[in-house]
């Protein structure tokens, strides 16, 4: 099958032409303007913005977590993120303590294959280091392509790792050329406050917030940098909120350490305003929680000089019927927020519609750094000779809101509900075939292929 794209406006990181893409197979295999080809179906994109397809590396489908799942399944959750240009997720594979990584793989594997629609990869969240575990890491690089090993700093007794535990897994992770990642907040910290607050029976998700200050991100994001600098590890931030966290990113790279970062979409158009409409908050109950409107301006300003490398959405979506399980008690409120379909379009209309990023910069936070971080560049993450066909044919001109009466995530409720979006995915195609043709998904459950990552380069 081939398909030749006409007369669309290709954007890259460092090209913005108006050209055709002819793709044969999964790949592309030629760009240039006025092809002369014969194509089995031509797509007209005149008029249109056409992206590399989206990648999220920051997902949570079907997760076991605070007593509940995630409500999306690799399904549900792969499908909608298609709808809105996001054809390769990666997903958190989350150790169990006192178990091996293999048994979790195989455990979210089970979930995962023959289940998902777009493509999807795995990071693998160690969170019990130990000898057993040491010796696993080199079979995940090597044999899995799985690069990218997760930590928490905090959710203690259940994913949270100490600093000796993180020292040893950098030193290992460094050898076998992998990459090291952080939820980096100060969990024992969080944890008296948690305590402090429900103590004074001050139950609501404003507290919450109130819990999880500034300092308690800052401090742990700081720690995080030093240690990774300490041994030598590349590493990454994930989900960075606010302007002290921001700044311990900033001093690493003065210091010349390999420290990246990622923000989510939430976190640069929200804030902590929504958590004072009593339980209504709970849709915003997410870790880190949103921050004040300062962090919002320092965070489109991270991503302009280049210290936060990509915007992701940490999609962990529960039913409200789930977040109900906190109606009574902030911290049993389970912990996040859906964006998997609209981060790529919010992001568009609040970032390139608004003026606050190019368009160029759009495609490296969106798609092409994730790839270059993750191990999956040039394959996917660009518009290149030989790179997957991902491609989202985009209209900058249709204006669209959201809602959870129209979008396909598999939750109950929106955190952007009647939000005005500028611009809107028409046309996704995913290894040369047509996934998303305006309302219509084409492509069925199983559709969507495990990647396997490439050894990490270090800093991009
Ligand atoms: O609130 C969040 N972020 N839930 C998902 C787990 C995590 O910390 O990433
Ligand atoms: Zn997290
Ligand atoms: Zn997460």
């Amino acid at each position: 099958m081939s398909v030749l794209i006409k007369n669309g406006r290709v954007i890259t990181v460092d090209n913005d032409t108006i050209a055709d893409i002819f793709i044969e197979g999964e790949t592309v295999s030629a760009i240039g303007k006025n092809l002369n080809v014969k194509a089995d179906k031509e797509i007209d994109a005149k008029g249109m913005l056409v992206f590399p397809g989206g990648i999220d590396p920051h997902v949570h489908l079907s997760m076991p977590f605070m007593g509940t799942f995630s409500s999306d399944t690799y399904e549900t959750g792969t499908r909608a993120a298609l709808f809105g240009g996001t054809t390769t997720v990666i997903d958190f594979v989350l150790q169990t303590q006192g178990h091996s990584l293999k048994d979790a793989l195989t455990d979210w594997q089970s979930r995962a294959t023959g289940t998902a629609v777009g493509d999807y990869s795995f990071h693998m969240a160690v969170t019990d280091f130990n000898d057993n575990t040491k010796a696993e890491i080199q079979q995940m690089v090597e044999d899995e392509g799985i690069t990218s090993f997760k930590t928490f700093m905090a959710y203690k007794g259940a994913l949270m790792v100490d600093d000796r535990q993180m020292v040893g897994l950098m030193s290992e992770v460094k050898k076998q050329g992998g990459m090291v990642t952080a939820h980096a907040t100060n969990g024992d910290l969080i944890d008296y406050l948690v305590a402090k607050h429900r103590a004074e029976g001050k139950l609501s998700p404003l507290y919450h917030f109130l819990s999880q200050p500034e300092v308690t991100e800052a401090e742990a994001s700081n720690r995080f940098a030093q240690l990774a600098g300490y041994t030598g590890c590349p590493a990454y931030i994930v989900h960075l909120t606010c302007e002290g966290a921001l700044n311990a990113v900033r001093d690493a790279s003065k210091r010349n350490h390999n420290v990246m970062a990622e923000t989510c979409i939430q976190y640069l158009i929200l804030d902590a305003s929504l958590y004072e409409n009593d339980f209504e908050g709970a849709k915003w109950v997410m870790s880190p929680p949103l921050r004040l409107k300062k962090d919002q301006d320092s965070l489109w300003n991270g991503i302009n000089q280049g210290h936060l490398q990509v915007v992701a959405t940490d999609h962990c979506p529960f039913m409200w019927e789930q977040k109900l399980m906190g109606k009574d008690d902030f911290s049993k409120i389970p912990n996040g927020h859906p964006a998997i379909e609209n981060r790529f379009e919010l992001l568009y209309s609040e970032g390139v519609a608004k003026g606050k990023i190019s368009i160029n910069k759009f495609v490296e936070v969106a798609s092409t750094n994730a790839a270059k971080i993750f191990g999956m560049f040039p394959r996917k993450g660009t518009i290149s000779v030989g790179s997957d066909a991902d491609i989202v044919i985009f209209d900058p001109n249709a204006k669209h809101k959201i809602s959870a009466e129209t979008h396909h995530m598999n939750v109950d409720y929106s955190g952007y509900e009647g939000w005005e979006v500028e611009g809107k995915v028409k046309t996704v195609l995913l290894r040369g075939t047509v996934a998303i043709d305006g309302e219509e998904c084409k492509v069925v459950k199983g559709n969507g292929q495990f990647i396997k990552r490439k050894k990490v380069t270090g800093f991009i």
